[in-house]
């Protein structure tokens, strides 16, 4: 069990946000073997609120960059997963949320575990209306987040995060 921990404890900490990638097609069984870990996310009742939109049509990502200033990582990501809640699904709004960043997440170690990586990408919620026209999504999805996603074009450093004493008490 050492071992398993070590290694659970490696892929948080090396995760890094990666936004930059090689011009190469990642296989479908790999991209849904990606959101099939998502998937494996606890919620709430285990109501299971996500559906996700994968794109990999150069016309749809042109469309989809043109929605936020980081325009040129969806560009040049090969594949860009549109995460969303189902509000069909849905029974606590704050619970969903919780589950779908979960998820998020979940995909995000699961993609850095396999070798590739990418970014999660939120600024693109301020045209969350606009993306769910062009991904023609049924009126009860949400848009929460866009994963863009690809081999890794950089080796970004160690990242940094604030003291733990910062952030944790003991009572
Ligand atoms: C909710 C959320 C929204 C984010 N939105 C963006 C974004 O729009 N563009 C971007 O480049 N990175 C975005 N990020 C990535 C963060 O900038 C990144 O996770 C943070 O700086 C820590 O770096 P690390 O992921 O390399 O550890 C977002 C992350 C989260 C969790």
């Amino acid at each position: 069990m050492g071992e398993k921990k070590d290694i659970v404890m490696d892929v948080i900490k090396t995760r890094r946000s990666i936004r930059r990638f090689e011009d190469r097609m990642i296989d479908d069984e790999t991209i849904k073997k990606i959101v099939e870990m998502g998937t494996w996310a606890p919620s709430g009742l285990n109501n299971q609120p996500w559906s996700f939109v994968v794109i990999k049509d150069r016309d749809v990502k042109e469309k989809l960059s043109q929605q936020t200033k980081y325009a040129h990582i969806i560009r040049n990501a090969p594949v860009c997963i549109a995460v969303f809640l189902d509000k069909s699904r849905s029974y606590n709004r704050t619970k969903d949320v919780q589950a779908i960043g979960a998820c998020i997440q979940n995909m995000l170690l699961t993609i850095h575990a396999m070798g590739l990586g990418a970014v999660w990408l939120g600024e693109i919620l301020n045209r969350r209306e606009e993306v769910e026209k062009i991904l023609k999504v049924p009126k009860d999805f949400e848009l929460m987040a866009v994963i863009a996603l690809g081999y890794p074009a950089e080796s970004p450093g160690r990242g940094s995060r604030r003291p733990l004493d910062d952030v944790l008490t003991f009572i």
